[in-house]
């Protein structure tokens, strides 16, 4: 198994199950509330560590009921906190609404205390990072701290994964510190303006992301499965009725990252992530429904 340092935002999901959400100033009656730990950073670090890597988890919290929320759910996965509290601050939240009928989702993240992440806080865990197989970040917290651990990890030669969500335009020297990164087809539009529908316009975004310096694109394509560069299209796999898509691409992601930490190839990588984020859909909640390695491989038989 690999050893995977994550840099990213942990909150607490506040997901309401309506039949539509609201427009501006009206109040819609929802089907159902719940509360879960979220957050793309967390939830990928669990993941990983569900499928048996060794996970260290970089960020920063609030010195509150939120933050012992975030602090049992990686003691429960076992999940190397590296964590500055800020009790000036807050751990952040987010509103999840979800479509009833099709388990799609729309959110709204205030990353409270993770959104004052600094590079001097990647300085900080650079043994952290430079001891890892792989060092994972997404766009939640601030972009100098996520250029910050690329730029480490580089250095060291540590695998770069980057799941740049939510939607950015980033500067071609962040891609360029990027082993993989792993748009879904709205960012793959934002980062490099191909609006990919297909396998043929999934490698030409591969294509126009390469010329922007990522050495290996992932895009992952909700219902048809994922896109690797030069390998093609690895389907989805269906894993039962889709109850949630909320956290869907950091199932992808953990999976992904697990995987390679532990020195699989690259298109194996990839069909073992379909096969967790397969799983993930099935279940509610964003960190809960990430699915333990026995099951994935259970699938996959
Ligand atoms: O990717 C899903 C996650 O995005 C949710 O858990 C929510 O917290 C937002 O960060």
């Amino acid at each position: 198994m690999g050893n995977i340092a994550v840099l990213g935002v942990f909150v607490a999901d506040l997901a309401f199950r309506a039949t539509r959400p609201p427009v501006m100033g009206e109040t819609v009656l929802g089907q159902s509330f719940a509360m879960n730990p979220g957050g793309k950073g967390s939830n990928q670090a669990v993941a990983a560590a569900r499928m048996g890597a060794d996970v260290a988890m970089i960020t920063r919290l609030g010195d509150d009921d939120f933050a012992q929320m975030a602090f049992s759910l990686w003691r429960a996965a076992g999940i190397t906190p590296h964590v500055t509290q800020d009790a000036g601050s807050y751990t952040g939240a987010a509103h999840i609404f979800i479509d009833a009928a099709s388990g799609d989702n729309a959110i709204i993240i205030a990353p409270g205390a993770a959104a004052e992440i600094t590079p001097a806080d990647l300085d900080a865990n650079r043994a952290v990072i430079e001891g890892s197989d792989v060092f994972m970040t997404q766009l939640e917290q601030p972009l100098d701290a996520a250029m910050r651990g690329l730029q480490i990890a580089r250095a060291a030669g540590v695998t770069t994964i980057l799941n740049p969500a939510p939607a950015a335009e980033l500067p071609p020297e962040m891609l360029a510190l990027c082993d993989y990164v792993t748009p879904n087809e709205t960012e793959t539009q934002s980062l490099c303006g191909v609006e990919v529908t297909d396998a043929q316009s999934a490698q030409e975004a591969c294509d126009a992301l390469k010329r922007l310096g990522v050495a290996r694109p992932i895009i992952t394509m909700g219902a048809q499965g994922a896109y690797l560069d030069g390998f093609g299209l690895v389907p989805a796999v269906l894993a039962g009725e889709v109850v949630e898509t909320t956290g869907a691409g950091d199932a992808f992601n953990g999976g992904f990252a697990a995987c390679l930490a532990e020195g699989m190839a690259p298109q194996e990588a990839v069909r073992m992530a379909c096969a967790v984020a397969g799983l993930s859909v099935t279940r509610a909640g964003a960190a809960p429904s990430m699915p333990m390695r026995n099951e994935v491989l259970a699938l996959l038989k």
